[in-house]
């Protein structure tokens, strides 16, 4: 039923215009035929609203297809109409389905169940739920490694003045060869005490890091707790597969839903311990404790605008249709694509390993002689959108310093091997 409404959709957009003339190909096919190709490839571009830029920061905020802007239009009008069948006057009703088929949508898309998966604002929002949920005691230790999130540090600081926990960081090797090159670090300070460890899928760096081997080798009485911000959308993620106990994501970053949508995935047994960051005990039922062990007990922040939320289902099923291992394939094309253009030049740094074991779609480096910064001007006055950023602890990259200064640049399913070239004999021209 769902599904149907997301091709008329697709259709009805078509005829305003919104998408290019090639309009039917996601009809009546059940696999997306791009598969490697890069003319049919290249074709996924025409979904987006480029203006003629070659975006490369997608995973800094990204950029929505022009079917889903569509759609979240007419979802804001529905609500505005300011007439007496408006939706709001309604409490929101005709979105509750669509918002049970997109939690469906999702769970399945990530190789969860519907009821492990909570929708929440963003993967920080995410996060909060397990750092203030688990039932955290004075000594209990939790690891780190340099490499993690500012806000998953302070948060770990402010836990540590709270409740009295202690916060073990391990440093992550800048070059590693193996998956057991990343895990050890996280072994070699399991102690008796240590109750969670906390690890990015997809480091600022760029690093892609092995959550699954990590979970096999500390086995099931520790918690992993996975911050998926910059895998969503790049990386073919089953849940289950992966082992981890919480992994929570954002769907403004790669896949470009408008900021404010993100989720939470935690494992069935892990619900009815976690407490939610917003109290849920329901005082008005005679149970005690009533919807304490649904997911959707993490939902409770107030008001929950659903009407924004049901966009990931469509977001969801334009990536079904290319399939999630063709993505990251693709991803991993374009990312060695532009490298080996630029790599044996001695001006240009990478932090990022650039093998498909370690990377994907995002790359972090430097050009000697310019400030990460003077990189992202000087690219967008020729149209070219990177980022730059500060990543903690690269002590191996800038001795001296604690932070590194780096450009920040991934690529996506709407960027062609003909932007990647403008950009190497950009990049080229810096060095
Ligand atoms: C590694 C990492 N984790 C978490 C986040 C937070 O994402 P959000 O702002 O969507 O919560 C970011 C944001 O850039 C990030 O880079």
């Amino acid at each position: 039923m769902y599904r149907r409404d997301f091709i008329e959709n697709i259709s009805k957009a078509t005829l305003a215009g919104a998408l290019p003339t090639n309009e039917l190909v996601f009809e009546g096919r059940e696999t997306f035929p791009f598969k490697g190709q890069n003319t049919l490839w290249s074709e996924i571009g025409e979904y987006f609203p480029m203006d003629g830029y070659t975006n490369l920061r997608s995973l800094w905020t990204g950029i929505s297809p022009n079917f889903v802007i569509e759609k979240y239009k007419s979802n804001i009008e529905k609500l505005f109409s300011n007439k007496p069948t408006d939706l709001r006057y309604k409490g929101q009703t005709d979105f509750d389905t669509q918002l049970k088929a997109t939690r469906e949508i999702v769970a399945s898309y990530f190789g969860a169940e519907s009821d492990e998966i909570a929708f929440v604002r963003n993967t920080t929002e995410g996060l909060m739920n397990v750092i203030f949920g688990l039932d955290f005691k004075r000594g209990d230790e939790i690891i780190i490694s340099n490499q993690e999130y500012s806000l998953v540090k302070g948060s770990l600081e402010q836990l540590k003045a709270q409740k009295g926990i202690v916060v073990k960081q391990v440093k992550l090797p800048l070059e590693p060869t193996s998956a057991h090159d990343l895990v050890e670090p996280f072994k070699n300070a399991l102690t008796e005490k240590t109750k969670a460890i906390f690890c990015c899928h997809v480091y600022l760096s760029g690093l892609v890091f092995p959550v699954k081997e990590l979970k096999k080798s500390v086995g099931e009485d520790i918690f992993v707790i996975v911050d998926g911000a910059l895998a969503i959308g790049t990386l073919d993620l089953n849940f289950t597969e992966l082992g981890c106990d919480f992994y929570a994501g954002s769907f403004h970053k790669a896949m470009g839903l408008p900021r404010g949508m993100g989720f939470l995935f935690m494992k069935k047994i892990h619900i009815e311990s976690t407490w939610p960051l917003f109290g849920h005990y329901n005082i008005f039922r005679r149970k005690p404790g009533y919807l304490l062990d649904t997911i959707k007990k993490f939902e409770h922040y107030g008001q929950f605008p659903d009407y924004h939320f049901v966009l990931i289902a469509d977001l969801i099923e334009f990536h079904e249709k290319i399939g999630k291992a063709e993505i990251e394939n693709r991803l991993k094309f374009l990312k060695n694509y532009w490298t080996n253009k630029v790599k044996d030049h001695d001006s240009v740094k990478f932090i990022t390993p650039l093998s498909d074991a370690f990377s994907s779609s995002l790359v972090t480096f430097q050009i000697k002689g310019k400030t990460p910064k003077e990189v992202e001007t000087k690219l967008e006055e020729e149209r070219i959108l990177v980022a730059s950023t500060m990543i903690d602890a690269l002590e191996a990259v800038e001795p001296s310093r604690y932070m590194a200064n780096v450009v920040f640049l991934n690529v996506n399913i709407f960027n062609s091997t003909q932007q990647l070239d403008y950009l190497a004999e950009r990049l080229l021209t810096l060095t």
